[in-house]
């Protein structure tokens, strides 16, 4: 496809941009199709008022982590849709109940914490920066050693990774860094008169009793497993030149939406003219989630660790000013964050408007 041309623009995107201009990129299906990269007076996002529903917005979930909740059944939900769940929830002992979840597949990202893992496959241990990918239908529980928060995604679809390509089959990490439980560190769960195991299918929650413990297996074979990785054990692709597209960080996909994170990693530094911070856009085939987990986030000032921002599509965002300026002598970012890319609209739930910053859609007019 040749791409038309008019005015003044950066012939190659995101480098030289011309004096005084904005670049907005205008794409569909995210970062993959049709585009066009608009040059503006001004920042798309240097709104005075905002009448109505649609707005960039900020949850905070620095209140739920140490609240008691009948978990693995009860968890805060923040955004949903057909296809996901974005929730939270800490935990800080033993659950008296086996879980499986008929309904979705589950990716949990522990933000804090570590302990055990037990499951139909075996046995885990996890610890801050762990993505566990749980399969719909498997038997788990979660036995912290220390108090662990959170960031749970349920999905209707199967969770898997992201295409290669080009890239080959090792980068971002290889496969062979994946764990998978192992039969034989189960412990011998204590004896019990009967086991609870709670199966949460439609919404709703069956429990069902054992006169033995459900995690029973003692060896498996397949191609069918929980997984698990560390995010130091993600290895980010960056270039020097020219200020990748957030989908080169993609973890994992499902159907309708995609997990990246974001790593530390080296910035533009090889060409001064090289724009280092994240183009503005208006995301107007997804809506976009992202938690910051851990680092200094140098697109955004004010930034709490835990924080979620919801940015739907139709409405735009990008950097803060100050965040480009601050951003002409960096030469490394140290953030971590998750991101989840919706397909389809989600919608905050009761309990993340009660724990929404109201003015973040102003946060971009600081100087
Ligand atoms: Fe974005």
């Amino acid at each position: 496809m040749i791409p038309y041309i008019k005015g003044p623009i950066a012939k190659q995107a995101h480098v030289a941009i011309p004096e005084s201009l904005y670049e907005e990129e205008y794409g569909r299906r995210g970062f993959f199709g049709r585009y066009a990269h608009l040059y503006r007076q001004h920042p798309p996002v240097s709104w005075t008022r905002i009448e109505g529903n649609l707005k960039p917005r900020c949850y905070s979930t620095k209140n739920r982590w140490g609240e008691q909740l009948d978990y693995p059944r009860e968890r805060f939900t923040y955004l949903h849709n057909d296809d996901l769940k974005v929730q939270v929830v800490g935990i800080d002992r033993q659950p008296d109940y086996f879980f499986r979840n008929a309904d979705s597949d589950e990716v949990y990202f522990i933000h804090q914490g570590s302990g055990d893992f037990y499951c139909d496959f075996g046995r885990l241990t996890y610890s801050t920066g762990d993505y566990i990918v749980i399969p719909r239908g498997t038997v788990y529980q979660f036995v912290p050693k220390n108090p662990t928060k959170f960031l749970i995604i349920e999905s209707r679809g199967e969770i898997t990774l992201p295409e290669k390509g080009l890239l080959g089959q090792h980068a971002l990490f290889d496969p062979a860094m994946i764990k998978v439980p192992d039969p034989e560190a189960m412990p011998k769960f204590p004896a019990q008169d009967e086991y609870r195991l709670t199966i949460k299918r439609c919404g709703e929650y069956t429990h069902v009793y054992y006169p033995h413990c459900p995690l029973d297996i003692v060896g498996w074979k397949g191609t069918l497993s929980v997984w698990q990785i560390n995010v130091a054990d993600i290895r980010p692709i960056s270039c020097e030149r020219y200020h990748l597209p957030p989908s080169a960080h993609t973890t994992f996909v499902s159907t309708n939406f995609v997990i990246c994170t974001f790593l530390p990693r080296g910035l533009e530094t090889e060409d001064p003219l090289a724009v280092k911070v994240p183009f503005y856009h208006s995301n107007i085939d997804y809506d976009e989630v992202i938690f910051y987990h851990a680092g200094e986030f140098f697109s955004r000032s004010d930034v709490e660790l835990g924080m979620l921002t919801f940015h739907p599509q139709g409405i735009h965002h990008g950097p803060q000013k100050s965040a480009v300026a601050r951003s002409k002598d960096a030469r490394r970012t140290n953030e971590i964050a998750v991101m989840i890319d919706a397909r389809q609209p989600l919608h905050f739930t009761g309990e993340a408007d009660s724990a929404e910053f109201k003015e973040y859609w102003k946060s971009w007019q600081k100087p």
